[in-house]
């Protein structure tokens, strides 16, 4: 199916302006302050900023790495072709009780709908991806959109950022200055001192400048490219709108600043850990988790994930360890 195929199930408009959305048996709708969500067993409502975060992010990184909870209740787990959307599925709670409720759709039908949704529910002046202190009010009734905003070009290099016919470099000119909060990060780039004849077949570019300008929140961009190794660096202020349930492991270094990790059970959402990472520290969070950030100050974190299709099927089965890394 092409996107053009894809019919969606949309009602209303509804007295605040905003359209409600079907998939299967869910049922999602707006008003002023809330989103509502919902299933034969159970209903579920969230705040609509909060909630607009975590669906623009779900849209954009297409489904993602295993599981994105918008919260510790309604999600989805990505099966790379088809998406489980759920409500109480990780949630031992609604598990114990026989209230979960999951939905497995076409990747083609829940993107256009959770896109359908996204460009109806986000105003004039909010952005979804932006820090708080960095964008308007996501409440109200109806009023405007916001396409550009929540269409934005996402970065995936094919090799590296600034190779040749690659991801430009960003700069004052193409729309990125320097963001408020690293006015102090040096913006010069390294010299190449190629041997002869290599001077093709070599490149560099100074990251941290480049996050510097980075106008986005929250939003891992793919900046290298080494088989299914890939560096996805990205700058991070106030809290991961999302809670991301892994089906691999990841890698995070943090390049700046500070971020504190919720770490809880993957399947029940019990707590496992507390982890606070200052700059230069190094940590593999393990396959059976989810985690959620805080950063306090706007930072520099790098996800290094394998995006390897076969690993989920390798850890399923017990093949591959949940952790990287044993001490
Ligand atoms: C993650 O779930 O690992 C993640 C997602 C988005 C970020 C950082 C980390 O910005
Ligand atoms: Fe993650």
């Amino acid at each position: 199916m092409t996107a053009a195929d894809v019919a969606v199930t949309a009602g209303g408009p509804n007295e605040f302006g905003y359209h409600d959305y079907a998939l299967g048996e869910f049922r999602f709708s707006r008003d002023e302050y809330f989103a509502y969500i919902g299933w034969p067993t159970g209903r579920h409502v969230m705040s609509v900023d909060a909630f607009l975060r975590a669906l623009q992010r779900d849209v954009a990184w297409e489904f993602f790495y295993g599981i994105v909870n918008f919260d510790g209740v309604l999600g989805t787990m990505n099966h790379y072709g088809t998406v489980d959307l759920f409500a109480g599925r990780y949630n031992d709670a609604y598990r114990k009780a026989e209230l979960d409720h999951v939905e497995t759709v076409e990747t083609t039908v829940i993107r256009e709908t959770f896109k359908a949704m996204l460009a109806d529910w986000t105003n004039e002046g909010f952005d979804p991806f932006a820090s708080p202190e960095e964008t308007g009010s996501a409440f109200g009734a109806k009023h405007g959109d916001n396409i550009a905003a929540i269409t934005r070009h996402r970065v995936t290099a094919a090799r590296m950022v600034s190779l040749p016919g690659d991801e430009p470099l960003r700069d004052d000119g193409n729309g990125h200055p320097v963001n408020r909060m690293f006015a102090d990060v040096i913006q010069d780039q390294p010299d190449i001192h190629a041997e002869p004849g290599f001077a093709d077949e070599i490149g560099s570019f100074n990251l941290f400048a480049y996050l510097s300008r980075s106008p986005v929140t929250w939003n891992p961009s793919v900046v290298s490219v080494c088989r299914e190794s890939l560096y996805c660096p990205t700058t991070e202020e106030y809290i991961l709108p999302i809670i991301h349930g892994n089906d691999r492991a990841e890698w995070f270094v943090q390049l700046s600043d500070e971020i504190i990790w919720d770490v809880e059970d993957r399947d029940t959402g019990a707590k496992r850990a507390k982890v606070i990472m200052k700059a230069g520290d190094v940590a593999a969070m393990p396959s059976d988790i989810r985690h959620q950030g805080y950063s306090p100050k706007r930072s520099m974190l790098l996800v290094w994930e394998n995006a390897s299709p076969k690993i989920p099927e390798l850890i399923s089965s017990g093949q591959f360890p949940t952790q990287p890394v044993e001490f």
